[in-house]
């Protein structure tokens, strides 16, 4: 029997496969019938996009690592509230592109806030809602910049191999913290075995098979 509204979020590191990996599982559990929302942060709300645009301006150079981790969990908060509740109260299956792992992975392992301050910040965001199912994608950094086309490594370069690796270290603490919400898979593989395994864990946990 198909259980009813679950939450599944893709995480890991820039170059992963993330968003290769939900197109595929996306399609799959289309294929089977399954009424599935495909989404991201800040998923299309009005708010959402007004608060990225805010972030990504060029001309706000000046904003605190602070001010940056609050303006993503307002976003997330709108999110949570206008995109992944209602969908999941419609029985749907959400599967996001990212989600709170992220947030804790970079602003907490990589950029060095607090976690206990974030997770606070996060728990007024999203009302303690977290993923049914975390597929958490894991390959050292260095492999996984290498596969992001040039444009894309020139801009990430800013931030170090290092800084990538602090962050993956940080997803892998998460995911031992609650083994049984997380599939962590060695992401340095076919993409079709990667599926694969991942479409297997979602049949079981939805009742498909
Ligand atoms: N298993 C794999 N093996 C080799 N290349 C892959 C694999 N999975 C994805 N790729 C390729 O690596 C690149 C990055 O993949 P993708 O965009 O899915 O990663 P991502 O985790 O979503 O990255 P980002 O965090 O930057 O959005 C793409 O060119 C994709 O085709
Ligand atoms: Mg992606």
């Amino acid at each position: 029997m198909l259980v009813s509204g679950y939450f599944i979020a893709f995480e890991g590191i820039d170059g992963v496969g993330k968003t290769t990996q939900l197109f595929i599982l996306y399609h799959e559990l289309r294929g089977r019938g399954c009424k599935v929302v495909l989404t991201r942060e800040p998923g299309g709300t009005r708010v959402g996009e007004a608060i990225r645009r805010v972030l990504l301006d060029d001309a706000h150079q000046e904003m605190s690592p602070e001010t940056e981790a609050l303006l993503y969990a307002a976003a997330r908060a709108q999110f949570v509230s206008q995109v992944v509740r209602p969908a999941l109260a419609r029985g749907e299956i959400v599967l996001s592109d990212r989600f709170v792992d992220s947030y804790l992975a970079y602003q907490g392992f990589g950029r060095g806030l607090d976690l206990t301050a974030l997770e606070r910040v996060n728990a007024l965001a999203t009302g303690g809602l977290s993923p049914d199912l975390t597929i958490l994608l894991d390959m050292p950094a260095a492999t996984a910049l290498a596969r992001l086309d040039v444009d894309r490594q020139d801009r990430l370069e800013r931030q170090s191999v290092d800084f990538y690796e602090r962050v993956r270290r940080g997803y892998r603490q998460l995911a031992a913290t609650d083994p049984s919400r997380y599939l962590v898979l060695e992401a340095d593989r076919e993409v079709e075995d990667l599926a694969a395994v991942i479409l297997e864990r979602v049949e079981v946990v939805l009742g498909l098979v």
